[in-house]
């Protein structure tokens, strides 16, 4: 039996399988984001530690194995976070998280030391993004110097529940990307840019596949567990390669869509391809030897979140599990492309295409004889053109698009899928169970252990497509006269956000 523990921004996942994939417990737990200014997010890694007992512990007692029969455990959480550790394993600060926006200045030094934007992009495969590891170290150095004077090592969010796992300081490919200090396409950490920036290797914990052992459990830790000192620790993802692997997006033509608060767009490549101006993410993936390009929208099912709670009125009767239907049911009966109304999504700024922090949302060509019906489809159709926005990139890259599987809230709506279909132009797939990040680093501890050969193979044996959608050809046209003024609008409007 396996262990999927996702070290989540809303709290933490644990899933319990058995060696056919089948899920035979779960257990969440929740905690706080702490918001100390405007744009910054950080949380305490004690928290997460807590979570990962507490919900371990939930999952065994439901499932009454005995603690020997768990093999291994994969780890997936949220990416590009930083654990500040000093010599003795203290946690310095509260970790910064993926979506703190803090470090601009240090995104710019970054991009200058490196040469300009193409140089760094050749070294790392990314351009310097806010929410990136690197620039937060160099943050502490500028403004937490006291910090960084004791600083000794750096660790992302689910590393660090490794090192309380194992007592091992160890990364794996996919989530290291995510700081901009891995040297993606040769996939080990890279010295040349780590000189230019001045910081010592030291401070980084090694890296390996996400498949690999790194280490089992310390015997204080499998006491708080309730496992013993056998069961593995694998590389395991971060959550975007993980939930991928869990959708079972591992081999070339298979692409996936996420829509849950944010949007990603997500594609396994065999060969490190990247976009030369850095629109979309290309980091290494889960699967060994592998990598995946990815666009990330900020405000994806958020959109339709705030839609809905803040703005829809007569709703309220309704019980909240209910909204979302009894909204996007009034959508239903209008036609693809809302009679010329365009929703932009970008309410709280945007990463892929425009990396903006600035971008805002807007409604464009409104008139008298739309309702709410109206407005409820175009929130949903914009959400999946910025979907799309990435899916076009990903094309112009030659990377080939066989499949899309659809994913998160986002796929649970039948006209959604329909719709995502139809935007995309392609053939929507959905699964029997999705699991998400979990299950996907539960299948890598289980190919750690030896129970299959590789994760694509894992994959194979474990994941069942249950549903297929296919484009409607009229809907196709409306959407493909409908995206050039979609995607010209941000450019057009971009002087009055702010
Ligand atoms: C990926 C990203 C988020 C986090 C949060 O680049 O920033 O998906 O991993 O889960």
């Amino acid at each position: 039996h396996y262990l999927g523990i996702d070290i989540g921004t809303s709290g933490t996942k644990t899933l319990l399988i058995d060696e056919t994939g089948k899920v035979l417990a779960e257990s969440n737990a929740e905690y706080p984001i702490e918001q100390p200014k405007p744009g910054w997010t950080q949380q305490d890694p004690d928290d997460w530690w807590a979570a990962t007992v507490k919900t371990v512990r939930t999952v065994m007692n439901k499932s009454e194995l005995k603690p020997s029969d768990v093999k291994a455990i994969g780890l997936s959480g949220q990416m590009h976070g930083s654990v500040f550790l000093d010599k003795k394993d203290n946690v310095i600060r509260p970790a910064i998280l993926w979506n703190d926006q803090r470090t601009a200045a240090q995104c710019d030094e970054i991009t200058s030391k490196a040469g300009g934007r193409k140089a760094l992009i050749k070294m790392v495969a990314n351009p310097a993004l806010t929410g990136f590891q690197a620039p937060k170290i160099l943050w502490m150095r500028d403004k937490e110097k006291r910090n960084f004077d004791k600083l000794a090592k750096v660790l992302l969010p689910k590393d660090d529940i490794r090192r309380r796992l194992t007592g091992d300081y160890v990364t794996e490919v996919s989530d290291a990307s995510g700081t901009l200090l891995l040297d993606v396409v040769k996939r080990k950490w890279s010295k040349k840019l780590l000189t230019k920036l001045d910081l010592d290797a030291d401070l980084l914990p090694s890296v390996v596949e996400s498949d690999e052992v790194t280490g089992t459990l310390t015997a204080a830790a499998a006491e708080a567990l309730g496992l013993t000192t056998d069961c593995k620790v694998v590389g395991g993802a971060g959550d975007c390669a993980a939930g991928a692997v869990g959708n079972g997006v591992v081999k070339s033509g298979v692409l996936s869509t996420s829509i849950g608060t944010s949007g990603v767009m997500f594609v396994h490549s065999d060969q490190p391809e990247y976009d030369a101006t850095g629109r979309l993410h290309t980091f290494c993936h889960a699967v060994n030897g592998k990598w995946h390009m990815m666009g990330v929208n900020l405000t994806s099912g958020g959109a339709l979140q705030w839609w809905v709670d803040n703005i829809l009125q007569g709703l309220e009767g309704i019980p909240e599990n209910k909204r979302y239907d009894a909204a996007t049911k009034e959508a239903e009966s209008i036609v693809a492309g809302s009679d010329g109304l365009v929703f932009l999504p970008y309410l709280n700024g945007e990463r892929t295409p425009h990396a903006d922090p600035d971008a805002r949302g807007s409604f464009v060509g409104l008139n008298t004889t739309h309702g709410r019906g109206h407005l409820t489809r175009s929130v949903m159709e914009g959400i999946t053109m910025a979907l799309r926005d990435s899916l076009e990139i990903i094309g112009s890259m030659g990377v080939p698009i066989k499949q899309i599987r659809a994913s998160g809230g986002g796929s649970k709506n039948p006209m959604w899928r329909q719709m995502q279909a139809d935007v995309f132009g392609k053939k929507i797939t959905t699964l029997e169970v999705e699991q998400g990040p979990a299950f996907g680093v539960a299948l890598l501890a289980a190919v750690g252990d030896g129970a299959y050969k590789n994760i694509e193979s894992a994959c194979k044996a474990t994941i069942k497509v249950a549903d297929e959608t296919k484009p409607d050809r009229s809907a196709v046209k409306a959407y493909d006269r409908l995206f050039p003024i979609y995607r010209d609008l941000y450019g057009n409007l971009k002087q009055s956000m702010n």
